[in-house]
């Protein structure tokens, strides 16, 4: 087991040793270490057994660290940070050369954001670098909404999970590049489409869907959470339009089922989840990872889920939902 602690001065003391600690965001529970340390930082690949292809997210403390990161900020990017920072969106920008190869899997551009969680921001504070952080997860499996989770992944592979609480907004940051100075989302998150163009006006979403493959190895995908299975139980999971339908085409099977927010009754199902009974998106987006851990856990032969209205956090449910139904 590693040390489940809201001690944030020990977080510290583990850092400054380039060893990891899981740190809580508004999103996911993050993977941290020293972006500087190599070892901290092969060290977080070798623990989610990441492949290198795949780059990190350098979090920092505030905005005005932002050119420690990045050479260039196109207004439109200001813009999103004077909106949006703290909080779930993360902007993809032309590196400084001090930023290490390993973060960015070779690439001229770092992924970076201000994460809103008082503890991580605090710890931050306190340290002389920025922190990479993946989500603390396996590769390919649910992100983590608690610190329960992350123990659940990695019992004594890891030192210290620095306890924040359920994370309260549960869904990744929204990522964001750049094709010359205009905005492209490269994966959709906990910042909604709509708030966005709120901001920059109508924006372009590059969802290129990719299988990692021996060429990939050498060229990253353009953006790789973009990946086709990702976020995903280990049981088998449907994703479908009406639960009671899907329902019928299975005799004999323990099946669990995940809804919005209208509740439903049939003999074969052993165990569901109700997101939002107040028709909720945010409340929905903030439950949905810890309901399809849970819903992992019951030994189901089948797991149920019901597609979301595609607006606003229901794109970014949906986008994470295809995701983790598509079979391996
Ligand atoms: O909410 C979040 O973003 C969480 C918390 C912990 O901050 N972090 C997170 O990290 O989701 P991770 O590693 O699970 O996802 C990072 C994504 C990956 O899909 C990665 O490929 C993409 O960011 N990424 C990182 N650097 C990139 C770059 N230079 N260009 C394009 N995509 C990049
Ligand atoms: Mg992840």
């Amino acid at each position: 087991m590693s040390i489940i602690s809201k001690d944030i001065s020990k977080a510290v003391a583990i850092l400054n040793t380039e060893e990891l600690v899981a740190i809580p965001t508004e999103t996911v529970y993050g993977l941290a270490g020293n972006i500087f340390s190599k070892k901290a930082i092969q060290l977080i690949f070798e623990t989610k057994n990441r492949p290198f292809f795949n780059p990190l997210i350098v979090h920092i403390h505030s905005a005005e660290q932002l050119p420690e990161i990045v050479r260039y900020i196109p207004e439109k990017a200001k813009l999103l940070t004077d909106a949006f920072w703290p909080g779930p969106l993360t902007l993809v920008l032309p590196k400084q050369s001090t930023i290490p190869d390993i973060i960015t899997a070779g690439k001229d551009t770092v992924a970076v954001r201000v994460p809103n969680h008082p503890m991580t921001l605090a710890l931050l504070n306190r340290l002389d670098f920025p922190l990479a952080a993946p989500s603390a997860n396996p590769f390919g499996s649910i992100s983590p909404t608690t610190a329960k989770h992350v123990n659940d992944y990695f019992k004594d592979a890891i030192q210290m999970v620095l306890d924040g609480g359920p994370c309260h907004r549960g869904i990744e940051s929204t990522i964001i590049g750049f094709k010359g100075d205009d905005p492209i989302i490269y994966r959709l998150g906990s910042t909604s489409i709509e708030a966005i163009e709120a901001i920059v006006g109508p924006i372009a979403i590059k969802n290129t869907v990719t299988e990692p493959n021996q060429s990939q190895k050498e060229h990253a995908p353009e953006a790789p959470g973009m990946l086709e299975r990702h976020y995903a139980p280990s049981t088998v999971t449907v994703l479908v339009n009406d639960i009671s339908e899907e329902l019928k085409k299975h005799k004999n099977k323990r099946i669990g089922v995940l809804a919005f927010h209208s509740a439903i009754d049939h003999d074969s199902i052993a165990f569901k989840i109700i997101v939002s009974k107040r028709k909720d998106l945010l409340e929905a987006a903030s439950k949905l990872y810890d309901a399809l851990h849970q819903l992992d856990k019951q030994n189901l032969d089948l797991i149920i889920v019901e597609r979301f209205p595609n607006f606003d956090l229901g794109k970014t449910i949906n986008d994470r939902l295809q995701r983790a139904t598509v079979q391996p």
